[in-house]
């Protein structure tokens, strides 16, 4: 995707230095700075602080990790170190493990002699296949938003979507935003609801950003104002990313989700999830017990971060110092409220059966 005019990708290997590059995401919208992780220590602090984040990227960053662990010692207990070292870097997306365990598979089976080499190959393997999966999602999701064109005989489509599942959280294209980026580009009118999901703003920050670079039409909104537009007709249809998707079609995305979905299903608004497969979690069935609920520091809500006037980056305090604080940061929204999955491999009911002939 583009920043002012040129592409890029939210990570790559530089294949001189053999370094990681990445976009430094905390410092969006107000800089563009690129960040070069040289060791697996790196990529685990771009983790857990976020200087990456989204579900897909989360999972390539992981196995680019392991590639730069390799190259100083690829033994069978580095590799072992390793994997557990990255595993619980952040809790909630699964394809973080998912991404170790395809890594190790193949690495295990190797050989310690090959292993530099290999991991390099795997890493830069699960990056393509993320893209090429957005693409996918992109078309797939394209289908949708051309049946709402004709339904308004095309006037203005309303999108709302929360957090960023743009191309910032994969490699390239997004997830949720992949179709609307890809029917901007067909011509098709579209303009985007951004919730801007505290307490990261990562809709505010990062949503818009993506959309405002590709020019597309959008209008930032507070967390609780979806129920009010949705209400008054100003939505035509909702999509976000997951995390991680049960077997039965739950789906658990950055919090607030669940709130947008009950009020969508109230206003009958359709609801979609767009997601590549690996973020399907087979073996959580139960919602409730099965995911791990990320909770982060509790400053994220204390506090709030921005620049000044003077372009200073500076962060204050907003609540009381004595008050307790929670910050849960996700929630399941549940099968029964999800319209459709927009993955790779097409549209499936939310439903353990359809669930199934994705993985068939
Ligand atoms: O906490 P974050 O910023 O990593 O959360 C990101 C989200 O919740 C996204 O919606 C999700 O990862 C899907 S991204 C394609």
């Amino acid at each position: 995707m583009k920043v002012k005019g040129k592409n890029y990708k939210s990570i790559w290997l530089d294949k001189k230095k053999l370094v990681v590059v990445v976009i430094d995401q905390r410092l969006l919208p107000h800089k563009f700075k690129l960040l070069y992780l040289r060791n697996i220590k790196d990529v685990k602090k771009a983790i857990k602080n976020m200087v990456v984040r989204g579900a897909p990227l989360i999972g390539v960053t992981a196995a680019y990790g392991i590639y730069l662990s390799m190259k100083k010692d690829s033994s069978d207990r580095n590799l072992n170190n390793s994997i557990n070292f990255l595993r619980n870097a952040r809790p909630t997306a699964v394809n973080l493990s998912w991404a170790l365990e395809f890594v190790k598979k193949r690495l295990l089976k190797a050989g310690a002699l090959n292993r530099v080499e290999l991991s390099k190959q795997i890493a830069d393997e699960i990056s393509d296949n993320d893209i090429k999966c957005c693409k996918r999602i992109a078309e797939n999701g394209l289908k949708i938003i051309l049946g709402i064109k004709k339904r308004k005989k095309n006037k203005t489509i309303n999108i709302l979507t929360h957090c960023n599942a743009g191309w910032l959280a994969t490699v390239d294209w997004g997830t949720a935003l992949s179709p609307i980026f890809l029917a901007h580009r067909k011509k098709i009118k579209i303009h985007v609801w951004v919730d801007e999901t505290r307490p990261r703003n990562q809709g505010s920050s990062l949503t818009a950003w993506e959309l405002l670079q590709e020019k597309i039409p959008h209008t930032i909104i507070t967390d609780n104002a979806g129920g009010h537009i949705m209400q008054h007709g100003m939505v035509d249809m909702c999509i976000t990313g997951s995390d991680r998707t049960t077997s039965n079609g739950d789906v658990c995305n950055k919090i607030g989700t669940y709130l947008k979905a009950l009020s969508a299903f109230d206003n009958k608004i359709p609801f979609y999830v767009a997601l590549p497969s690996n973020t399907i979690d087979l073996n959580s069935k139960n919602y409730l017990k099965d995911i791990p609920i990320e909770q982060r520091n509790s400053d994220e809500l204390t506090h709030i971060k921005g620049i000044n006037s003077k372009g200073n980056n500076i962060k204050i305090r907003i609540t009381p110092k004595g008050s307790k604080v929670k910050n849960y940061s996700f929630d399941v929204t549940p099968a029964k409220y999800v319209t459709r999955l927009i993955t790779e491999k097409g549209i499936f009911k939310a439903k353990k059966s359809e669930i199934k002939k994705i993985f068939s």
